[in-house]
């Protein structure tokens, strides 16, 4: 049996193990200090490839000597690096000769069946010396063998039985401390590994979600596409079947039956109807793919709101819903597309009334305000906190529709604006529509650089707040914070 390398078989994961890894340094040589105290005996340790892992000896008298000449020296060099190197028997000791009469014994570390590295005892004057063999004068003839034989005589003499007992003690103790560290190595490298594995595992998901991210955004814009081709191919036949259906209901094709004025007035209502649809998913398609262009123009709020309450009141009336507005005296410059704002508006009075019962109030409130700048697309960033404590009071308009009507239940609020989310989708819902709105809205008032939120009316109804910052505020906005359709 050889001593193993250190690139031992012994690993975990790929990392092979060495003595000189694994060992405690300290623990080792706090153990080989005590035996040296003990027994007055130096104690070498070394690794199976030959590093000294600890190493507690006085240098003895004689052996000083010996150094001092030079014939002499050289023979103690090549006994010592024999000591270090000659390989133990079977049973895991030697004792190595030194040409002074002294010797070595020399123990193999075992851990887990394999010769992992050695102890080196000595040197020590064994219990039978009397004096130096012959061997001593040939190494040099400068050498006082007189002198030498009285130093040899005061190294102490340690019966073999003595020394194999401290060996052994010092083996099973030193792979004790082998056998602990080893074990407290080897858990750190799993950790280690599993870490590391945890980490790959990390980044193949991410990686994953990278590519399934980028694929989702081109089905997105897909979608996009398709949907404003399908709108824009379905909108003319539908033109056509709204104008014929009008004129056959005013008689221009000759006096229709009531019957057949009725089935007419059905088809012109529902194309209608189908047409507001298509529309609705134009718009969208185009705010989500950045193709509709918004123009950018100096805007008033005021005459937006009137516009809106002008248009809807006919529907209010109907409904017997009281329609107020309050939006005098707001002295604030947008710069906007009045155009797109009237749109944003009919869509939240539109809901406002339509989801009002018979009795209700819907009010339009608009007042000039003051808040950090706005973001200037909808997703918020990771600076946008810092960016907000940090941007000055800037002017904006708040504009609230409140009504007195069923209310949004708290949880549903956030998923309003997602398009085609109906608080109420069952089939026998009771109020039309088809769910577009609020999300043509949120696009819009992103696009301005402006937000959307909903709250609940006391003590029943919906508020819809809906800020946009002032024509001076966005000119003060950051360039990357100007949304990309009114840049
Ligand atoms: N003022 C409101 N009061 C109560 N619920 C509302 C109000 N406004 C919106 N909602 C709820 O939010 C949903 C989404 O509104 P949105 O305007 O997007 O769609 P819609 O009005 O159903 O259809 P569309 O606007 O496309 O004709 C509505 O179906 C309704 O459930
Ligand atoms: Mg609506």
């Amino acid at each position: 049996m050889s001593d193993i390398p250190p690139a031992s078989q012994d690993v975990v994961g790929d990392q092979p193990i060495a003595l000189e890894d694994v060992v405690d340094r300290d623990a080792l040589d706090d153990l080989c200090k005590s035996i040296h105290a003990l027994f007055g005996i130096g104690v070498r340790v070394y690794a199976s490839q030959g590093a000294l892992l600890a190493n507690v000896a006085n240098e003895l008298e004689l052996c000083r000597y010996i150094n001092e000449v030079p014939g002499s020296r050289a023979a103690c060099g090549a006994t010592v690096s024999a000591a270090k190197s000659v390989a133990p028997g079977d049973d895991g000791e030697v004792t190595h000769p030194c040409f002074t009469g002294l010797a070595y014994h020399i123990v193999s570390l075992v851990h887990e069946g394999r010769r992992v590295g050695r102890i080196v005892l000595g040197p020590y004057a064994p219990a039978g010396l009397r004096e130096p063999p012959p061997s001593l004068a040939e190494t040099d003839k400068r050498l006082d063998v007189v002198q030498a034989s009285e130093l040899a005589a005061k190294v102490p003499r340690v019966k073999q039985e003595a020394l194999q007992r401290i060996a052994g003690h010092l083996k099973e103790t030193l792979e004790l401390i082998i056998f602990s560290s080893h074990k407290a190595w080897v858990t750190s490298k799993l950790h280690l590994y599993s870490v590391r594995e945890s980490y790959r595992e990390l980044q193949d998901k991410t990686t994953r979600l990278e590519q399934t991210l980028t694929r989702l955004k081109e089905v997105d814009r897909l979608k996009s596409n398709f949907l404003a081709t399908m709108s824009h191919e379905l909108r003319t036949p539908l033109t056509s079947i709204i104008g014929y259906s009008e004129m056959l209901a005013e008689g221009i094709a000759g006096e229709l039956a009531p019957e057949q004025q009725e089935y007419v007035r059905t088809i012109h209502a529902k194309g209608e109807q189908l047409l507001r649809l298509i529309m609705g998913l134009l718009d969208l398609s185009k705010l989500e793919s950045g193709t509709m262009s918004l123009r950018q123009a100096p805007a008033q709020i005021g005459p937006v709101l009137n516009e809106v309450i002008t248009t809807l009141a006919p529907v209010a009336r109907k409904k017997d819903v009281e329609l107020a507005i309050d939006s005098d005296g707001v002295p604030c410059e947008l710069a906007a597309d009045a155009e797109r704002l009237r749109q944003v508006f009919i869509n939240l009075v539109d809901n406002a009334v339509k989801f009002t019962p018979k009795g209700g109030k819907v009010t339009v409130r608009a007042r000039v305000t003051e808040g950090p700048a706005l973001s200037g697309g909808g997703d918020d960033d990771d600076d946008s906190a810092g960016a907000v404590l940090l941007a000055p009071l800037l002017k904006q308009v708040e504009i609230r529709v409140s009504d007195t009507g069923i209310g949004i239940p708290a949880a549903e609020r956030a998923k309003v604006f997602e398009a085609f989310y109906q608080v109420d989708s069952s089939s026998t819902r009771e109020y039309g529509g088809t769910g577009l709105g609020l999300s043509i809205v949120k696009r819009i008032v992103d696009a301005h650089g402006g937000q959307v939120s909903v709250e609940g009316n006391e003590p029943n109804g919906t508020v819809f707040v809906v800020t946009l910052p002032s024509a001076q505020t966005r000119r003060a906005a950051l360039p990357s914070r100007v949304p990309p359709a009114l840049a």
